[in-house]
């Protein structure tokens, strides 16, 4: 069959067989997937249980909520933001922090506070390395912007998130820190630790066939927003990670890898309160502007709120 043929199929069963008011977009979308998935069936002679196969593990990755980690595995999260990127060159939007995956973890409704917060609850404290972590949110003109709004969240050292996690307190490991008059934020938590899909998933049966590993680096997750600039959505990663340049989910990038000092003078671990050396790491957020040039760099999503 030549793709012609498959395109007059494809218009007959979608675009003529409409009868009440059609949301163009969504019909846009729907014959062009669906005519790209009619030429891949031909062109790689997909055999009927080839094809249910297909559909019963998308029903099973959807039941098990995985797609939103299957997305972000087969490189397709990446892809939205060299998009994103590119929109944003195009609109004169250049420098600034990069952005990265936003992943499936997050949830709304973290505690907030003024400056500073604390992010674990000290359930870890005795395996665990203290982070301390601060810097500037700044404009694209590098002033501060006073009152920005850092949201952050992490894994625990099992590469667990609360309340995917229901192990863990309530937003442990999540906060979301109003910055000061001079723009600045600082945390304390725990160094994170890498993890993997689960490996009884249907991300991880995927990649298995794939041959491909599961794992991400260590890494915090932001959201980064203040009136009148673009939310930044991002991530750090933490240095040293064997998988710092192989994350599945392809978050990793230049920009994004701040050195870790790790403090080991019994002076300044004792300035801190602390017992035993801890990290610390500095980093400024950079936004850009809003501008009606660029897409919208809100991304709406369902998220999980508590
Ligand atoms: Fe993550």
């Amino acid at each position: 069959m030549t793709y012609n043929e498959i395109d007059t199929l494809v218009k007959g069963w979608i675009i003529d067989k409409a009868e009440g008011p059609v949301n163009a977009r969504v019909q846009q979308v729907v014959v062009r997937l669906v005519g790209d998935l009619c030429k891949a069936i031909a062109d790689l002679d997909i055999q009927p249980s080839e094809f249910w196969k297909g559909l019963e593990y998308m029903s099973e990755a959807g039941a098990r909520n995985e797609l939103g980690l299957l997305a972000p595995g087969l490189g397709l999260e990446r892809f939205l933001d060299i998009r994103a990127d590119e929109a944003e060159a195009k609109a004169g939007l250049t420098g600034g922090t990069p952005r990265t995956i936003e992943g499936p973890l997050y949830v709304a409704g973290a505690p907030e506070s003024q400056g500073y917060a604390r992010l674990d609850d000290g359930s870890e404290s005795d395996q665990a390395e203290v982070l301390f972590m601060q810097g500037t949110v700044r404009g694209q003109d590098g002033q501060p912007l006073p009152g920005a709004r850092v949201e952050v969240w992490h894994c625990n050292l099992l590469g667990n998130y609360s309340f995917f996690d229901k192990s863990q307190s309530h937003f442990n490991l999540r906060r979301t820190i109003i910055a000061d008059g001079a723009g600045r934020y600082q945390l304390r938590s725990i160094l994170p630790v890498g993890y993997a899909c689960p490996p009884d998933g249907t991300t991880q049966r995927l990649l298995d066939q794939l041959g491909r590993h599961g794992h991400r680096p260590a890494h915090i997750h932001f959201f980064v927003s203040a009136a009148g600039q673009r939310k930044l959505t991002t991530q750090i990663n933490i240095d040293g990670d064997e998988y710092l340049w192989d994350d599945f989910a392809f978050a990793s990038r230049e920009g994004l890898v701040p050195p870790v000092r790790h403090v080991t003078s019994p002076q300044q671990i004792a300035a801190k309160g602390l017992q035993s050396p801890y990290a610390e790491i500095d980093f400024d957020f950079q936004l850009h502007a809003e501008t009606p040039v660029a897409p919208e760099a809100v991304v709406e999503r369902v998220r999980a709120a508590a």
